[in-house]
């Protein structure tokens, strides 16, 4: 669904060149977890900001649905970014005096009903009832990231960019994170950036990079490493149904 060709994304400083990416090849498949995953430095929000349009490449391209970003108008590509992707960073960047349902809906490419109504549905899911007339100064830093996942996914984005979404949290409350955003899985693909490789057991498939270069790429058993099996995606998809997670029954229904 979105491919990087040879990308390389370089900062120019005194002495001369840093390649923070180095002709990277990505492939992100239609409803994945990917895994990106390396210490710090290796270029792995580069690589991010690289995927997702936020800079473009120096060397190299992406494309989304076919589609190359180099060829794209500078307009296009906004488009692009606030239509179909979603965007989770280590800080949640939420706004101090909107309330946490305003929060959600900030990033609504409509304010209409539906949009309120899934707001609504995404805040049940993320168990925030109690909070949805909060401000973020009155959540917990884990309950702050929800919102920001809510707002990531308030337009059913086809890929959630995650970077370092669980630095700033404890272990505990950053598998939270990680297990509400991965069932998003199969509804949208979502590309998790973390340093913390134990963040991505429920990965699909993990990318390691080391200084701007990609290493190795892994498939792993991911949503269901923990049983050990290995299941279609079909069967997939019916038991994040069962879950009954991020997406309306009628939304389902329709996507069948
Ligand atoms: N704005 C910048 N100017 C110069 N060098 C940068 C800049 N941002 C990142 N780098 C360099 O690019 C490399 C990759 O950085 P980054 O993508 O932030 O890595 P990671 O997210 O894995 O920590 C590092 O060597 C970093 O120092
Ligand atoms: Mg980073």
């Amino acid at each position: 669904m979105l491919q990087t060709n040879d990308v390389s994304l370089i900062y120019r400083n005194g002495e001369g060149v840093t390649y923070a990416v180095k002709k990277a090849n990505v492939t992100v498949n239609k409803g994945e977890f990917l895994g990106l995953v390396g210490p710090s430095g290796s270029g792995k929000s580069s690589l991010l900001y690289l995927m997702s349009g936020l800079k473009d490449a120096n060397e190299g391209d992406v494309t989304f649905e076919g589609n190359s970003y180099q060829a794209m108008q500078n307009g296009k590509l906004i488009d692009l970014r606030r239509k179909r992707y979603g965007f989770i960073f280590q800080q949640h960047f939420l706004i101090n005096y909107l309330s946490v349902f305003e929060n959600i809906m900030v990033g609504a490419l409509e304010q209409a009903a539906p949009a309120r109504k899934r707001a609504n549905e995404l805040i049940a899911e993320l168990g925030l009832e109690k909070q949805s007339n909060r401000l973020p100064w009155q959540l917990s830093i884990g309950q702050r990231q929800r919102v920001a996942i809510a707002r990531a996914l308030i337009n059913e984005p086809a890929i959630v960019f995650a970077d370092e979404p669980t630095a700033a949290l404890d272990q505990t409350t950053g598998h939270q994170v990680v297990d509400l955003l991965a069932q998003y899985r199969g509804h949208g693909s979502i590309v998790f950036v973390t340093h913390d490789p134990e963040m991505l057991s429920k990965a699909d498939r993990v990318i390691r990079m080391r200084d701007g270069e990609i290493v190795s790429e892994e498939k792993q058993n991911g949503a269901h490493s923990r049983e050990g099996e290995i299941v279609s995606e079909e069967k997939r998809n019916g038991s994040h149904a069962r879950e009954g997670v991020m997406i309306s029954n009628e939304k389902r229904n329709g996507n069948r």
